[in-house]
């Protein structure tokens, strides 16, 4: 059977994929382990999807690594994923540098401890010549945030007359959200089978398409995320129009 890669048209690659990153605690679960080795496993999952992202072209790869919920959880278990997030960015750093790619991160950066801060800071600035893939982590991200947060610039912006009301629309609007470098993405994929969007891109998604996938994320590869492309590839994307329109 021809595998999912060989199946990818490479004329419609998606520009922008985005990830829901689930299922680690029930993967260690099942595994009878600790949820934080699950967390563990997600790392290599990261690395997979990254390299295979980079190889068909995919230009910006945004990733939900942690929710702004996800300050809820046990004080242990946020303490492991920030020291999992500077592991493995002190790790791959020299990878991702031979694979040409670019790394960013949006969210409410604010409360993320220094020395991760630091770490990525780092790491980023070592890869921002790069040409390849952009990876962007989602970090203290949410969508509601994003949007909240560019309301608020916009109306300092209206008080001082920087900018008129009347401008304000989709493109503007756009233009003051953490991803306002990159274009809106054309497929979103959750892991672990749950069909939600637990506060990811909002208004980003607003035309992507949605895949969902049984597969928990310590067990998803990049063979899973050409599958997914070649789905995507397989829809008809039709943006609000009749589809004589779009073939006209
Ligand atoms: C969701 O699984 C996953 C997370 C909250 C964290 C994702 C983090 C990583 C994969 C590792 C670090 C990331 C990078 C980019 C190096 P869950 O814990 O909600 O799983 P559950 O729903 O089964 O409990």
């Amino acid at each position: 059977m021809m595998s999912f890669r060989d199946r990818i048209d490479n004329n419609k690659i998606p520009k922008h994929v985005a990830i829901i990153m689930d299922g680690n605690g029930r993967w260690a679960e099942r595994h009878g382990k600790i949820r934080v080795v699950g967390h563990e496993h997600g790392v290599e999952s990261v690395r997979s999807v990254v390299e295979g992202a980079g190889e068909i072209g995919v230009q910006h790869l945004t990733l939900y690594a942690f929710s702004t919920e996800n300050w809820d959880r046990p004080r242990e278990e946020v303490e492991a994923l920030m020291g999992l997030l500077v592991q493995a960015i002190e790790a791959e750093t020299d990878s991702l540098m031979e694979n040409n790619v670019r790394l960013d991160a949006i969210g409410d950066l604010d409360p993320m401890p220094a020395h991760v801060l630091e770490n990525l800071n780092k790491c980023k600035d070592r890869l921002k010549n790069n040409t390849g893939l952009n990876l962007i982590l989602a970090l203290s991200y949410s969508g509601q945030w994003d949007i909240l947060n560019a309301t608020k610039k916009i109306a300092q912006d209206v008080a001082s007359q920087k900018i008129d009301i009347e401008t304000i629309d989709h493109d503007l609007f756009s233009s003051y959200l953490s991803t306002s470098e990159v274009p809106e993405p054309e497929l979103l994929i959750r892991t672990s089978g749950e069909y939600r969007i637990s506060n990811f891109l909002l208004w980003q998604i607003a035309y992507s398409e949605l895949y969902f996938t049984q597969k928990l994320w310590p067990d998803f590869r990049k063979e899973d995320l050409f599958e997914a492309i070649v789905d995507y590839q397989n829809r008809e994307r039709r943006f609000g129009k009749t589809r004589e329109q779009l073939t006209s």
